[in-house]
């Protein structure tokens, strides 16, 4: 009996346990710290590319673009997906190309970003996107700074362009101005210019930059682990929970609910000894002191209140479903 009420519970558990984590593509972290976007002109698996060419040529140790890919980002007319940087004529700055180069680079080089992939539905060029990931806040106000002279006309360049023979045209209406009247600040033109690809985030938390001397590894690799410890920890502490509403609910076969002011309750300490009572008839070894008191902190009132805030929800759902079996296996049969 038992046994089949845990299975029911792990199950329903599980469900929003899946719900839980579904914002990241993958839990494990070796596919995490080893992503390559999935698009037309990614490669599979990062690797080494020793013939990387100019500002993608950081990424040489470990890469997801390769050669040809890095020397078109490069190409001033045969340009890297058709994009053209001057689309305000007439033409835009060196200082300014130099970064949206080495942004295309991060783009398609940067083997770190598995945390922040996500599905992209909308283009057939790539099946997958990055979103939100840490921009070192230095490293955005160089790239508006490089760039604030120059011209656009239109806030987001991922999706307010009109595509016309493989290259992208201002809208019509659309004005050329200043990038820096175009945009509030340094971190609203790096969080829109790209549809959100980045945020703007302080240096002294982890985050990313665009380009970097690799003779001491690639900076934004710390970034990543930082990341997949927090996604590793969330997901323990989840499974924390998860082994909580076991507990308290593998104790109450027969649940009480005390009503107070009201409100019910559900009571776990109470039960949970008749449960750990109706174990130790069934012979299982008895727990040791330090086990207990795992037990036990388990139980402070916290944790209580947590798994309450999880376990109402559930509970009901719970008796929602027994109402179901009892009443398919009492209806009259014909
Ligand atoms: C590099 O990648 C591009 C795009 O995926 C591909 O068309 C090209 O053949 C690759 N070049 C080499 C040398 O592997
Ligand atoms: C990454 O972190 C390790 C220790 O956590 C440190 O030794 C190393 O220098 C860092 N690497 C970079 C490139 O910042």
């Amino acid at each position: 009996m038992f046994q089949g009420w845990n299975a029911l519970l792990a199950s329903v558990w599980g469900c929003c346990l899946i719900g839980f984590t579904w914002g990241q593509l993958s839990d494990s972290p070796d596919v995490l710290r080893n992503w390559c976007l999935d698009s037309d002109y990614h490669k599979p698996q990062p690797g080494p590319e020793p013939q990387l060419f100019s500002e993608c040529s950081p990424w040489k140790e470990r890469s997801c673009c390769n050669a040809t890919v890095s020397k078109l980002i490069h190409h001033n007319v045969k340009v890297w997906h058709g994009f053209q940087f001057r689309h305000c004529p007439p033409q835009v700055s060196s200082e300014c190309l130099r970064f949206f180069r080495r942004d295309f680079c991060f783009y398609e080089c940067s083997p770190n970003l598995g945390p922040w992939v996500e599905f992209e539905y909308a283009r057939k060029s790539r099946q997958q996107r990055f979103r939100n990931v840490p921009l070192c806040a230095s490293e955005c106000e160089a790239w508006f700074h490089a760039c604030k002279d120059d011209l656009t006309c239109v806030r987001n360049w991922g999706s307010e362009f009109d595509w016309i023979e493989g290259t992208n045209r201002c809208p019509e209406n659309a004005k050329c101005q200043l990038i820096r009247d175009t945009y509030a600040d340094a971190k609203d033109f790096c969080e829109t210019v790209w549809d959100n690809d980045f945020k703007y985030t302080p240096d002294n938390e982890p985050c990313m930059v665009l380009s970097f001397d690799p003779s001491s590894g690639n900076p934004n690799d710390n970034v990543t682990e930082a990341a997949i410890s927090r996604h590793m920890n969330s997901i323990n502490s989840m499974l924390n929970r998860q082994r909580i509403m076991e507990r308290s609910f593998s104790c109450r076969i027969s649940p009480s609910i005390a009503v107070s002011r009201g409100i019910p309750k559900l009571v776990c300490d109470f039960s949970f000894r008749e449960f750990d009572k109706m174990r130790q008839l069934k012979g299982k070894p008895k727990e040791t002191p330090r086990q207990k008191k795992e037990r036990k902190q388990d139980f402070s009132p916290e944790n209580q209140h947590k798994a309450l805030r999880v376990a109402l929800p559930i509970f009901v759902g719970f008796w929602v479903l027994i109402g179901i079996f009892i009443y398919l296996n009492t209806r009259p049969k014909h």
